[in-house]
């Protein structure tokens, strides 16, 4: 296994002692611990909000998961989690606070931040969601020709996007039999055509979901979807197909729609924490006010426990502690979420977002260049589509991948004998990840190294509550590796450049001429899209 060239900041005394310890780590069998240690599996399993996490199948012992936890005291993430729930402002380059958490509190829960009560606030709105939803799902919310609403249109994108189209997937079971959901994200008029061919006018509704209300992709897609509308209704019609969740009052309004059919939120829920906030407006109206007060029931259950359980015995910060050990002395570049549940196809990529946008950053909080390897990429699919596809690079592959494994133990279904081979195949590829084949007798295109590690996530079913919790969990995970490399996981500057440039070539493939101003590969091709769009 490869060493990592970076290490922790060496003035921490649990640096030293980390990377004496990892030397050893680098040199053991996963098998070996196994033998060694007849509770390890016991030893080596969380429970809470629902969830159990079977991390007993990674390179760590108790001496690991106690100097990684000393790590993680010395780098203040206690501290930290602390002044987040509290509503202190710790995103920095923003000066905002964090409080997605705060949507999930109970409704008679209080949190002051700066001289003001928020959980009223945020039941107010809560209840609106609730009762616009309802009209929608009874059918009293009509069309302009007096039909009930059979189809929900999410445009939106990046967290206001990924959050409502990878939970209503998920929750599929629980949606509304008559109301079908759809997700316009990309700028790419493909998706837009095709989505809109599939819709009736008079029957569907819209809703723009976007924190900013300035983004391009939905910004277009919104006017497309609006022309498109009023090539069959009129202006006046615009109401009843038409609502925005935004924090962008004047932009909502500039674009037609009235107050009464916006869903407001706080600039302190950021676009891949919004799943909590009105953003998740799509996901309410397909399971109804029960069902999402159940999710938002096991998000704040995760909270509770990541708030209050030691650290040694605390779900998303060993999940943490884990992907940091792989990263900083294993040398892993990338971590594979591998969710055996159809219903969970998008959460990898959904997780992409949430901790690639949030962790993929070089400087720290201080503005100085990170002395560690920041996010890992972030990649998946379901299994056991994933099996036969890449997983043979997981088994033989000269690169050490750690996997997230995700189940849900009973299904939705009463084809048993399919979710036990499903889980067959789960359980299966852990062990066979970890056991490998050593045989002296056997070519070497049939030898498998092992002591490849993984985690197991079991849920008893994926419920409203299960899928709340397990978002919760990546969420604090990704904010306790934060806290670990000291990077402001909130902010997403990296996003800016490419958009600002973006705009500057389109004014010049709308123009009459081109600039010419780029380097000669983006003049070229610039002049290829010109010649092809004339
Ligand atoms: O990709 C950058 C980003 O700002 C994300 O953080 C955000 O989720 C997405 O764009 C959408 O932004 P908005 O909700 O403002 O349209």
């Amino acid at each position: 296994m490869r060493e990592s060239s970076q290490h922790p900041p060496s003035h921490l005394p649990q640096a030293a002692a980390l990377a004496d310890h990892a030397r050893q780590a680098r040199q053991w069998q996963l098998t070996d611990l196994f033998r060694q240690d007849a509770s390890r599996a016991a030893r080596f399993t969380l429970e809470a909000a629902g969830l159990c996490l079977d991390f007993s199948k990674n390179h760590v012992t108790e001496q690991t998961v106690a100097l990684l936890t000393e790590f993680a005291q010395a780098r203040g993430v206690e501290t930290l989690r602390d002044a987040m729930f509290r509503g202190e402002r710790i995103n920095l380059s923003e000066q905002r606070a964090v409080l997605h958490t705060a949507l999930r509190m109970p409704p008679d829960a209080r949190l002051m931040v700066d001289g003001e009560e928020l959980v009223d606030e945020i039941q107010r709105g809560l209840r609106r969601m609730e009762s616009f939803a309802q009209q929608v799902r009874h059918g009293q919310w009509k069309g302009y020709t007096g039909r009930e609403i059979t189809d929900v249109v999410n445009i939106g994108i990046g967290g206001s996007d990924l959050g409502p189209a990878m939970t209503c997937a998920a929750m599929r079971h629980y949606s509304h039999p008559r109301l079908r959901f759809h997700f316009l994200s990309n700028v790419d008029g493909h998706a837009t055509v095709a989505t809109l061919a599939a819709l009736d006018p008079a029957t569907t509704l819209f809703i723009i979901s976007s924190k900013s209300f300035t983004t391009q992709e939905t910004m277009l897609n919104a006017h497309a979807a609006r022309r498109w509308f009023l090539a069959h209704g009129k202006e006046k019609d615009l109401a009843a197909h038409f609502v925005a969740v935004s924090t962008n009052t004047s932009a909502v309004t500039a674009f037609g729609i009235a107050a009464d059919n916006m869903f407001p939120f706080r600039d302190w829920v950021g676009g891949r924490f919004s799943i909590w906030s009105s953003i998740g407006l799509s996901l309410l109206v397909a399971i109804g006010a029960d069902h999402f007060r159940a999710f938002l029931a096991g998000a704040h259950a995760m909270d509770e426990h990541f708030q209050h359980a030691p650290l040694h015995s605390n779900l998303p910060v060993m999940l943490a502690l884990i992907a940091f050990w792989y990263r900083e002395y294993f040398g892993t570049s990338s971590q594979l979420i591998a969710p055996y549940h159809e219903d969970l196809r998008h959460f990898p990529a959904y997780l992409q977002q949430l901790e690639m946008e949030s962790n993929g950053k070089s400087v720290t909080r201080k503005g100085e260049p990170t002395p560690m390897k920041t996010s890992a990429v972030i990649w998946g699919s379901t299994g056991t589509n994933n099996q036969h596809a890449y997983f043979q690079m997981l088994h033989q592959g000269s690169d050490l991948i750690p996997v997230d494994f995700i189940a849900a133990l009973k299904p939705h279904h009463d084809l048993i004998d399919q979710q036990r081979a499903l889980l067959a195949n789960c359980f299966a590829q852990a062990e066979a990840l970890m056991n490998g084949v050593q045989d002296a007798s056997l070519p070497t295109h049939r030898l498998f190294p092992g002591n490849r590690p993984s985690t197991m996530l079991l849920m008893d079913q994926l419920t409203p509550a299960s899928l709340g919790a397990l978002i919760a969990l990546y969420e604090h995970k990704t904010f306790v590796l934060g806290a670990l490399w000291d990077i402001n996981s909130f902010d997403q500057w990296g996003v800016e450049l490419g958009k600002t440039m973006a705009l500057r070539i389109l004014v010049e493939l709308e123009g009459s001429e081109s600039a010419g101003q780029h380097d000669s590969s983006t003049n070229a091709l610039i002049a290829r899209a010109r010649s092809a769009l004339k």
